[in-house]
């Protein structure tokens, strides 16, 4: 079996083959996504609303990270695997250093970090010190105090524009992998189309080079909301694995994200 690498996702992109992601937590979901040929694992500082019941990703520490990293390292054999940097782990870049650090040694092969341009210097660091590093850009749920809750981004052309331009600059710091969350379809296609890394979109529509869900969501377990852009797929098959593999078409098809799933 071939592992997926960093390489590996950028050839999808330049194949036109659509990239698959979940977000995991624990090492028997991740096996059973890792079974069924998801591309991609993401420890999500999501875990904070999903596995704990809060109502924001604030409180999630690196500790809290590493340990589902380390539980998601165990049950996968194929999948890249990714962590989010939780908030106010990389303020300074010396911080983000040492929590990047962490977290590559409980398992991930990435660490993720949301923020525009302001990050480019610690994004410079991280990979001159070998650290892989995604970017987030659009609905940075660690900065929902800021936009004054969980809302789309980017519609008006001024912060679409602002948008285009972190995307730029955060793949010339050296990001490879951009995950481009709630952002309106054409956006999201425009940034996929100016950057030559691959874009993972969630609530950015069907042009981006791969898709990602939080599994509560795909599930429908969610004990929160159902944010308007996931789908239910056990809902409609009946069956974990059933609902995994019907994601994966679906992504692969470009049956999901359909335009219910978006934001024009
Ligand atoms: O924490 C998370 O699950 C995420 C994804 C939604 C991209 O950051
Ligand atoms: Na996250």
């Amino acid at each position: 079996m071939k592992k997926v690498t960093v390489s590996g996702l950028l050839k999808k992109k330049h194949a036109g083959e659509k990239i698959t992601a979940l977000t995991a937590y624990d090492a028997s979901f991740a096996k059973l996504f890792d079974d069924e040929q998801i591309d991609a694992l993401l420890i999500g500082d999501s875990l904070g609303m999903v596995l704990l019941g809060q109502d924001d990703t604030l409180n999630v520490t690196v500790d809290d990270i590493a340990y589902h990293t380390q539980a998601v390292r165990r049950g996968v054999q194929r999948a890249f695997v990714l962590a989010d940097m939780p908030f106010m782990s990389y303020a300074t870049p010396e911080r983000a250093y040492d929590n990047a650090a962490s977290l590559m040694a409980a398992g991930a092969s990435m660490v993720k970090l949301e923020g525009g341009a302001w990050l480019c210097d610690t994004i410079r660091g991280l990979v001159q010190r070998s650290v892989p590093v995604c970017g987030h850009i659009g609905l940075t749920p660690q900065s929902v105090h800021v936009f004054g809750g969980f809302k789309v981004q980017g519609r008006q052309s001024e912060q679409a524009q602002q948008i285009i331009d972190d995307a730029l600059a955060l793949e010339k710091a050296g990001i490879q992998l951009l995950v481009l969350e709630c952002v309106p379809t054409s956006l999201a296609k425009t940034i996929t189309d100016k950057l030559s890394i691959p874009v993972i979109g969630i609530g950015a529509g069907k042009h981006t080079d791969g898709q990602i869900l939080v599994m509560h969501d795909m599930l429908g377990v969610s004990a929160n909301y159902m944010p308007k852009f996931s789908k239910n797929y056990l809902a409609e098959t009946g069956d974990l694995r059933k609902a995994v593999n019907s994601y994966i078409d679906e992504v692969h098809s470009g049956a999901f994200p359909s335009d219910d799933h978006s934001f024009e």
